[in-house]
């Protein structure tokens, strides 16, 4: 049941402006995803304060054989406090069609594509107008500038909103050992229940798995390190592995820079954990047994 024509691991690149790299330091990174496996790219309109995806972009003209071969995702909905946004002056969401067609026209301009393979709104708007969102979606895909729509950190009552009004895809959110609310809060329930795969964002708690000095952090830790040490793999592997031992088949987003621990991300898709490793995982993270 794959996620569109997605790779089963998803590269992210919020933290791309960070990396300071060339345009073909870009090019090589891209170009090592794909060989690792790794063809779908995560943006979202403000990433770098509205610069990554014209960062990606530069890459893509820089080589345009890859433009075929990586597929698109990106995110609109959120205005941030930016030099480049003078009008704005509280941060602020809006899934308006008029900013929703705004956004994506920039999101192609910057990427240098024709199509975004799945764009998703990147917060719940509470004044989201469900009629005119899936409206400006149908022109969107009738255009063929958009190819297929999502939403992101969803309630599911959220989603069922919208989804009762225009096809959606996915739900973008976060999920890991340190952030265990999907599981109990009906999301991944949803999912399950639609056969949508969600995509997970900060799989590793944007590091914090393996930098925290929390006692759940050392607690994951020690799970994470045990199993890693039966199986003979990294613990950055089990703990994507724990994500993608649930039924609703998660897409993982990865964050880092480093191809290794890309990688590591892949090894996971070759592995199922048994119940009780899933469960010492869980246990770890919630600091109490299961009832
Ligand atoms: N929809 C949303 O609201 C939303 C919100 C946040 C993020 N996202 C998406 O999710 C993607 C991933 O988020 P994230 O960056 O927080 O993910 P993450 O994979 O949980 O965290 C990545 C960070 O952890 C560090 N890290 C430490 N140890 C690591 C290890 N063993 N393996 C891999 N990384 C390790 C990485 O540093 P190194 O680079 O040095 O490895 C990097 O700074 C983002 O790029 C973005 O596309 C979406």
């Amino acid at each position: 049941m794959p996620l569109l024509n997605f790779s089963p691991v998803v590269a992210g690149v919020w933290r791309m402006a960070s990396w300071e790299w060339s345009v073909a330091e870009r090019v090589r990174w891209i170009e090592q995803c794909l060989e690792a496996g790794v063809t779908t790219f995560d943006h979202a309109d403000i990433y770098g304060g509205y610069t990554v995806e014209g960062l990606f972009g530069e890459a893509l003209a820089a080589a345009p054989e890859l433009k075929a071969r990586v597929k698109l995702v990106t995110k609109c909905g959120i205005h941030l406090l930016n030099p480049s946004r003078p009008e704005t002056w509280i941060k602020h969401y809006d899934s308006s069609g008029r900013h929703i067609a705004a956004s994506v026209e920039r999101s192609l301009k910057n990427l240098g594509v024709e199509q975004l393979d799945l764009l998703l709104l990147h917060r719940p708007d509470s004044l989201m107008e469900v009629d005119e969102v899936a409206q400006v979606f149908d022109a969107l895909r009738a255009a063929g500038k958009v190819a297929a729509f999502g939403v992101s950190n969803f309630t599911p009552s959220q989603f069922a909103l919208l989804y009762s009004q225009t096809p959606l895809v996915t739900n973008q959110i976060e999920w890991h050992p340190l952030h265990l609310a999907p599981l109990f809060d009906g999301t991944l329930d949803q999912a399950q229940q639609l056969r949508l795969r969600p995509m997970i964002w900060s799989p590793l708690a944007g590091g914090a798995l393996f930098s925290s000095d929390g006692d759940a952090a050392h607690r994951v830790r020690r799970a994470l390190g045990r199993i890693a040490g039966e199986r003979g793999v990294s613990e950055a592997t089990v703990a994507y592995a724990w994500l993608g031992r649930h039924p609703s088949h998660p897409v993982a987003i990865t964050g880092t820079r480093r191809i290794e621990a890309i990688r590591e991300a892949v090894a996971a898709t070759e592995i199922v954990l048994t119940r009780q490793e899933w469960t010492e995982i869980l246990v770890a993270g919630t600091g109490k047994d299961v009832p």
